[in-house]
């Protein structure tokens, strides 16, 4: 295999805090280790359209602190075909691009593999999304940044739920896992977490109100996964307000503000290390690997089983969380 001259990093599917210092770790780093370094704006859609252009250290300058993705993102449905694939591949070949550094979740690993095992370019799967729920790391990149957000906005919430003695459900996103719920349910203190891997939440929930003095407590702050079963902040309230018409509901949908705003110096460290990290790794040698962080370690996991497995949720969180809002 000849030596490596010229990669390419692109930010794909949903945007997460910390995307930016990333994309800075893999163009300097690119760049001290004597590679021409290029970024694909809009993910796989830029590599179809052949949107690309070279990157030098003072392109990535002053951006660590910021929120979004100077390459911007796009959830791509023509790269999900063998001929949008093909497309792309050609566009990185024309241009002498040996491997890509690819930032975002579980569907961006998935088109990564599809593009080695049709095309053989190498990439380096980085994770970045918010939702935390990417096996093959401890952390994603965005996520500290999204629940902490998230938890100001709860701190916030509890001033007027408890001025007017109300329960709030707060939904907090997380398409299909319920890390961000678990996370900011504990550190925001609330009575009950609705997530999608704990089937009796609802139940819990209305153990908790079925109790009277319950019901008279001044507030209480219920935080909802976007993903649960029960559907959403809206259908629960009414569900709540059926069963129990003395109390004073209120849903609070948190949104896309979960996705934005300045990382945390957590989330910088974390994508500086991981950004620096795939480089290396693409130096190597490495074709198809997730990078992430197992233990404060740098640990690598071949994209079919990142893909694959599904990252279990702390039960004993679970359980604490119960205990503490007894
Ligand atoms: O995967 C990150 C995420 O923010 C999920 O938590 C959420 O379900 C989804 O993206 C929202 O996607 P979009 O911005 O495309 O509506």
């Amino acid at each position: 295999m000849d030596a490596m001259k010229r990669i390419a990093v692109f930010t794909s599917g949903g945007d997460a805090p910390g995307m930016n210092a990333c994309i800075r770790a893999v163009v300097r780093t690119g760049v001290y280790n004597g590679l021409e370094v290029f970024g694909i704006r809009r993910g796989y859609q830029g590599m179809i359209d052949d949107d690309i252009s070279q990157m030098t250290r003072r392109s990535v300058a002053n951006i660590i602190q910021l929120g979004g993705t100077m390459l911007k993102t796009a959830r791509c449905a023509e790269f999900m075909h063998p001929e949008g694939r093909s497309k792309a591949a050609e566009n990185l070949k024309k241009r002498g691009i040996d491997g890509l550094v690819c930032i975002g979740g579980n569907g961006s690993y998935t088109g990564a593999l599809h593009l080695f095992q049709e095309h053989g370019i190498p990439t380096i799967g980085l994770p970045g999304t918010i939702d935390n729920d990417l096996f093959g790391t401890d952390f994603t990149i965005g996520f500290d940044t999204a629940i902490n957000t998230a938890v100001e906005a709860i701190d916030k919430i509890r001033d007027t739920a408890d001025s007017h003695d109300r329960v709030f459900l707060v939904e907090v996103m997380g398409r299909d896992a319920g890390f961000i719920g678990i996370s900011v349910g504990i550190s925001g203190g609330a009575e009950g977490i609705l997530i999608p891997e704990d089937a009796r939440d609802l139940e819990k929930i209305y153990r908790f109100f079925d109790r009277k003095d319950r019901r008279s407590k001044s507030f209480s702050i219920i935080v909802v996964a976007e993903g649960d079963e029960e559907g959403g902040v809206l259908q629960l309230a009414h569900k709540l307000s059926s069963r129990y018409p003395d109390l004073d509901i209120r849903a609070t949908i948190l949104g896309h503000i979960q996705r934005g705003g300045s990382p945390t110096a957590n989330d910088r460290i974390l994508a500086s290390r991981l950004g620096y990290s795939a480089v290396l790794a693409l130096l190597e040698g490495q074709q198809s690997q997730a990078l992430g962080i197992v233990n404060n370690e740098v640990k690598m996991t071949p994209f079919e089983q990142a893909i694959k497995q599904q990252k279990p949720i702390n039960n004993s969180l679970i359980r604490m969380a119960e205990i503490l809002a007894s």
